[in-house]
């Protein structure tokens, strides 16, 4: 009965680590996934999380219960006084119906079935390019108008803001616009303080619906409250919103699936019947989300010791980001890279997005083994000072090509 079905295509982002596993040259380098590395190359378990799982292990209280249908109720209260900061009026005002769910993705798949079942524009607007798994997301969770505003400019490696402003202007009424709350995922392009609040100017008159993914809060600028200054600007203004939240980047919890969704709304009469239809969705989707992450993330953020230790982890994962950056801008120059490569060091996140056609990644790739995606985006937290200058050269013979 299966003989009729294709190959699938593989993911846009985990299929370059497959590629990657398979290819058997010494020299290889996966740039694909956005996963933070050492500098030795290796996974990074925080040492945060470590003490967190300590005290989790050693709780004679804990055990493998089932969690409510939302969720850890003390995570998703900490997760979002984490985005809209403590003293924010959606919390005081009980104006944000969040549950936990499966990390970013998780989180965007919830909410996207949500707006497919109660809000009434069917109407999505992504930025261009966006991270690959937008696209799949909103149709799938049935909206199926998905479209695109200009975003990123080739012509200066930086934002399209008057482009990103129009097309917000021409998108039918009340359209849903996903936001990268901060580090633009491919291309590390953010914002400026003064444009995001032009963006709000022209959501508010649009009357569009602000959906933010937040994956990166404090990964990008190393600090939390900077990162969610887009967040709050909107939440302040008194708008309702959706927010999905991850912690596979902040806290290294990738794999544990750890997040939050979040629907701010006008009342608190309004946030209690939210809720109940989030539950709706996430019910017969997977039940109820997974204790141990959750269990993890209330540990670091309740308790103010860990809570300061995870800042300053923080702030170390996003320098070492920011030194390869520079020393990689620096390794392009040496090996005399054609071009201006300035926008290595001025764009921000986990992510560059170099600027190289697809041919020109086939080349990085085939002949040199460096894996990194088609829209040519390489992950900044996958590279280690000695492998800089073995990547200007790949980038260079490619470019030369
Ligand atoms: C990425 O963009 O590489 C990450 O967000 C991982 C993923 O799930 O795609």
């Amino acid at each position: 009965v299966w003989q009729h079905i294709p190959q699938g295509p593989p993911d846009a982002i985990l299929g370059v680590s497959e590629a990657f596993k398979k290819d058997q040259s010494s020299q290889k380098i996966n740039l694909g996934v956005g996963a933070y590395r050492t500098e030795e190359g290796k996974p990074l378990v925080l040492n945060v999380v470590k003490k967190a799982e300590q005290k989790i292990v050693n709780d004679p209280s804990e055990n493998k219960e089932y969690l409510g249908i939302t969720g850890n109720p003390v995570f998703n209260e900490l997760s979002a006084k984490l985005a809209f900061g403590e003293n924010s009026s959606v919390i005081r005002e009980k104006r944000n119906a969040t549950v936990q769910a499966l990390s970013g993705t998780g989180s965007l798949r919830v909410g996207a079935e949500f707006l497919a079942q109660h809000y009434p524009v069917h109407t999505v607007l992504l930025p261009n390019p966006t991270w690959a798994n937008h696209n799949k997301i909103f149709p799938l969770a049935g909206i199926k108008d998905v479209r695109k505003y200009r975003y990123f400019k080739p012509s200066t490696k930086g934002l399209d803001y008057e482009g990103m402003i129009e097309d917000m202007q021409s998108a039918p009424e009340g359209s849903v616009v996903v936001l990268h709350a901060c580090a633009h995922n491919p291309t590390g392009v953010d914002p400026t303080l003064e444009q995001w609040r032009g963006i709000l100017k022209t959501v508010q008159q649009k009357h569009l619906l602000p959906f933010f993914d937040s994956a990166y809060q404090g990964f990008a600028s190393g600090d939390l409250e900077r990162d969610a200054a887009a967040i709050r600007l909107f939440a302040d203004a008194g708008l309702e919103l959706l927010l999905a939240q991850s912690y596979a980047k902040n806290m290294g919890l990738y794999g544990e699936r750890v997040g939050a969704m979040t629907v701010v709304t006008k009342s608190a009469d309004v946030t209690s019947r939210v809720e109940s239809q989030l539950k709706q969705v996430i019910r017969p989707m997977f039940s109820n989300p997974p204790r141990h992450g959750a269990a993890i993330v209330v540990e670091v953020l309740s308790d103010p010791r860990l809570y300061a230790e995870w800042r300053e982890e923080l702030k170390g994962m996003a320098g070492r980001i920011k030194s390869m950056r520079a020393q990689l801008l620096q390794a392009l120059k040496d090996v005399g890279a054609p071009g201006t490569w300035d926008h290595v060091v001025n764009q921000i996140g986990m992510f560059s997005f170099l600027g190289v056609t697809k041919e020109q990644v086939r080349v990085m790739t085939e002949k040199h083994h460096v894996y990194l995606t088609q829209d040519g985006r390489i992950s900044m937290a996958g590279l280690s000072a000695s492998k800089c200058r073995y990547l200007a050269e790949a980038i260079n013979d490619a470019v030369r090509n």
